[in-house]
């Protein structure tokens, strides 16, 4: 088995509570030495969140953020209150944000102001299945990426990581081949290295999209992939407790 890191992103969006949050987290701390681990919480636990995993490796970071600096944006939660909160990275761009009406531009907005942060990015993009059924998909994945090349230079790419998540593996328990997986991750790869010839570090790009169980193990062994942004699986601790075990 190879013994390249995997970094395990889980993303709880609108899930947990204070309780079940201490219960979940204290379980994690017997397992964090095994994989890089990170989790997307709901911003209102963010902060408690970073305090009970401080003093371990386990990053702690937020599901969105706004487009905007500061003002009067009813609702929202700007990049540098992110930052504020201690957390570690933002995820941009969720194929749920964009469904309820995050394009491309407003995207752009966001990653410009973390990048204003010391608050890392991970841009999710992903194709539908329509897209993916008629080639397309290709064209519409290096568009989502051109928000990051627009926003970042070669020397700021380790603050950046993509997550790869087709809209149609989303919470449907239907995942691509793992041919398919590594064809894919392997062209965002290509895509990366064609706008930034040398960087000093290429970014993570992890897979997501129905992972769970009994495919993490196939996902690290069988694709390029560096991680997976994990869902629905990530609720349940002893479900994650054995995702972690199986590919360790
Ligand atoms: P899923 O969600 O693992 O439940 O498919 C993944 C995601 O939305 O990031």
């Amino acid at each position: 088995m190879s013994q390249k890191p995997f970094f395990v992103l889980a993303n709880f969006k609108m899930n947990m509570d204070t309780a079940s949050l201490k219960k979940y987290f204290s379980n994690i701390k017997k397992i964090a030495k095994y994989t890089p681990l990170g989790f997307a919480i709901p911003y209102v636990y963010l902060a408690n969140s970073k305090k009970i995993m401080r003093h371990t490796a386990v990053k702690i970071g937020a599901q969105d953020c706004s487009a905007f600096d500061k003002g009067a944006y009813t609702g929202q939660i700007s990049a540098a209150m992110i930052e504020d909160v201690g957390c570690d990275f933002c995820i941009v761009g969720h194929s749920e944000c964009r469904k309820r009406g995050d394009s491309n531009a407003d995207i752009q907005h966001k990653l410009e102001k973390l990048k204003n942060t010391n608050v890392s990015v991970v841009l999710c993009i992903g194709e539908s299945l329509e897209q993916r059924k008629n080639h397309t998909f290709d064209a519409f994945l290096l568009e989502q990426l051109q928000t990051v090349f627009s926003t970042f230079d070669a020397n700021e790419l380790e603050r950046v990581m993509i997550a790869y998540e087709p809209i149609w593996a989303i919470g449907t328990g239907i995942t691509p081949s793992m041919e398919d997986i590594q064809a894919t991750i392997l062209m965002i790869k290509r895509m990366i290295a064609d706008h930034y010839p040398s960087p000093m570090m290429m970014p993570k790009v992890l897979y997501g999209g129905s992972v769970n169980q009994n495919n993490i193990l196939d996902i690290k062994e069988n694709t390029n992939a560096d991680g997976v942004l994990v869902g629905g699986a990530s609720l349940d601790i002893e479900e994650f407790q054995r995702m972690i075990k199986n590919i360790c």
